[in-house]
């Protein structure tokens, strides 16, 4: 790659030249040796793998390489990790000089550690800039679950159906357990940890007399939940701004704000997981930034070091001295390279202007989805902001009946064409990184809309 490729902003798009090339059946004969050695040891591996289960050795702007040498158009950004594009070279070179210089040095500060907290403070809105590291998304979350009970004094947790937190036992407490296969989880929820039911504008539980979605319906039920489900020491709502494992699902415009007011009339904090939507996915760097709405409590991961693992707890200000009392030093969390990744995604997100990629190439991928709704019979919704996509497959239109067997047929046949992407319940999602034109952009839906297309034919539907 040429110096002044590297330093533009059309850094990928030399690897992403020919794409996709698929020169072996997929997944191809090295893949199959290489995971049938890996798995006589590893086991529990996600559906994603186990249903598509080829292995990758290389990864450059919005493409990934299998072993066998095929090479994918990405439509996934890793799990939504790798949003400015695999190894960009600006991230790499910025954990390469630390990882030579400075690996670890507890929680002292470094200079790389002042500057990322003086970006971070200068993007977030409000007074959000009361900051603590972490080394991945579910630890971000259990300090925002007690960075909430220390601001607070109070002890209870809201969270909500389908939404997912992590893996730990107190993110786990927030989130959906069943999740497919896994549900092995046992009877972990803590004391005190409640799920209400959240807004799906197409499948809602309360709407209005016209069929759309009535947020106030669930907003009422929040309070009267408040005042008869708990013992009334609610310290936080624990929500995702949009529901990403979930399905790509948006709340409508109204949530956020109606729920905010809500949670000021009882003294309870938002807390806002943008360990997924976050950084710029949407368009935004926050999610809730669409609609108006400040959290009070946000956790960043994924995005935010770009494939370095590193994340983030932030709170108030006014709050921020209440974080002395959930220390927040540990073992990676701020440590140089984990700082200079951060800080380097953030400063691309700037120079290259991503959000103002995403919001552009977001809308074309919107219309895109709405023509193919139009089309194709099997397709009961299309959801979406700026790059965090979803498109619900149902089995009739009028009953909204989810169509799980498609959505997994749908997943191979697409990766089969050559699109390394998140496999799907019955409702597809996507996550391409953010750098996307809409030249590849219309290719990865075209992949997409042929597997629909022929999965369509193989259950009968014209
Ligand atoms: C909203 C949300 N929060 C937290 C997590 C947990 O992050 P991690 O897998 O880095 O622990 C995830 C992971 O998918 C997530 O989507």
């Amino acid at each position: 790659m040429s110096n002044s490729i590297i330093k533009s902003k059309d850094w990928w798009r030399e690897s992403a030249a020919g794409i996709p090339r698929l020169i072996t059946e997929t997944p191809g004969p090295k893949s199959k040796v290489m995971h049938a050695n890996t798995t006589k040891y590893m086991k529990g591996l996600s559906g994603q793998v186990k249903l598509f289960p080829v292995c990758f050795e290389e990864g450059s702007g919005i493409t990934m390489t299998d072993v066998d040498g095929n090479k994918y158009l990405d439509f996934s950004s890793g799990i939504y990790v790798t949003s400015l594009g695999h190894c960009h070279p600006k991230i790499s070179e910025a954990i390469s000089y630390w990882a030579k210089k400075l690996m670890n040095a507890h929680d002292f500060t470094t200079p790389v550690k002042e500057k990322l907290m003086e970006k971070m403070a200068s993007i977030l809105p409000g007074k959000l800039n009361a900051i603590q590291l972490y080394s991945d998304g579910t630890t971000a979350v259990e300090a925002a679950i007690r960075a909430a009970r220390a601001i607070s004094g109070k002890h209870e947790f809201i969270s909500a159906y389908r939404d997912f937190h992590g893996k730990t036992l107190g993110s786990v407490s927030c989130a959906q357990m069943y999740r497919g296969e896994v549900q092995s989880y046992g009877p972990t929820r803590a004391a005190g940890f409640y799920m209400v039911p959240r807004p799906d504008p197409y499948r809602p539980l309360w709407s209005k007399p016209d069929g759309t979605i009535d947020t106030d319906e669930y907003i009422r039920f929040y309070e009267n939940f408040i005042i008869e489900g708990t013992v009334g020491n609610v310290a936080a709502f624990v929500l995702e701004p949009v529901q990403g494992w979930g399905g790509s699902i948006f709340p409508p415009d109204d949530f956020f704000p109606k729920l905010k007011k809500l949670c000021d009339k009882y003294k309870i904090l938002l807390y806002d997981d943008e360990v997924l939507a976050g950084m710029g996915r949407t368009g935004e760097w926050l999610t809730l930034n669409h609609w108006g709405v400040v959290p009070d409590i946000v956790t960043f991961g994924k995005s935010f070091g770009n494939g370095f693992p590193v994340t983030a707890m932030v709170v108030n200000e006014e709050n921020g001295e209440a974080l002395e009392k959930i220390s927040a030093s540990s073992s990676y969390g701020g440590n140089p390279m984990a700082c200079a990744a951060a800080l380097a995604s953030i400063e691309v997100i700037e120079e290259e202007d991503i959000l103002q990629n995403v919001n552009s190439v977001g809308k074309f991928f919107m219309k895109r989805m709405l023509k193919m709704k139009k089309q194709h019979p099997i397709i009961g919704d299309v959801k979406g902001k700026g790059f965090l996509l979803g498109i619900e497959l149902v089995k009739d239109k009028k009953t909204k009946e989810p169509f799980v067997e498609a959505g997994t047929l749908v997943y191979q046949k697409a990766f089969r064409k050559g699109l390394a992407w998140i496999p799907a319940g019955h409702i597809l999602r996507m996550s391409p990184p953010l750098i996307m034109d809409e030249k590849y952009a219309a290719m990865g839906m075209d992949i997409i809309e042929d597997a629909i297309t022929e999965v369509e034919k193989e259950f009968g539907y014209k």
